[in-house]
């Protein structure tokens, strides 16, 4: 798309999450933990043309970067995704994302007896499978949907 088809303004500052798949724009606003009552400024874009994926979403989070634990979250809903870090306008860092061998926190396991969800819960852990996540205390799997599970 050319410059001057641009459908979302460009940001000055920020996190711009490209190349995630039609629909999940807000599933990846949901491990971001944003749901605007914070007074984030964030633009979406949903099913948007893509050469390379048909359709996609794009978020774009300003002043805002991404810990760790949310990159390796959004990588199961979003592994195409690239991650993209602005910097007064300009892209300083292009990060492709990596299926991650485990992910820890924004996902809650869906077992009440799992330790994880005691008065004082330890961090959830899960290991990623091929088709699911598996919680490392108690070896329940969540295979549908982990988006159900996103706790923020
Ligand atoms: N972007 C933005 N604000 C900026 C710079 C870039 O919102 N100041 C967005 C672009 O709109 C694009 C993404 O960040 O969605 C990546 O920008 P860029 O690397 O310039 O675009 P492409 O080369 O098309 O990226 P890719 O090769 O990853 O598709
Ligand atoms: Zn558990």
């Amino acid at each position: 798309m050319s410059d001057r088809e641009l459908r979302i303004s460009k940001i000055q500052n920020g996190t711009v999450i490209d190349h995630v798949p039609g629909g999940e724009a807000l599933n990846v606003l949901a491990v971001l933990g944003i749901d605007g009552t914070g007074g984030e400024t964030v633009s979406i874009g949903m099913n948007v043309e893509s050469d390379a994926l048909g359709r996609k979403d794009v978020v774009k989070v300003e002043d805002r970067e991404l810990s760790q634990d949310e990159v390796d979250v959004i990588s199961l809903i979003a592994p195409d995704a690239t991650i993209n870090i602005i910097r007064d306008y300009e892209v300083i860092e292009k990060k492709r994302l990596d299926r991650p061998e485990s992910v820890t926190g924004v996902l809650a396991c869906p077992n009440h007896d799992c330790i994880t969800a005691d008065d004082e819960p330890v961090a959830t852990t899960f290991e990623v499978l091929d088709d699911g996540v598996r919680c490392v205390y108690c070896e329940t799997i969540i295979r549908e949907d982990i988006t159900d599970h996103i706790v923020r």
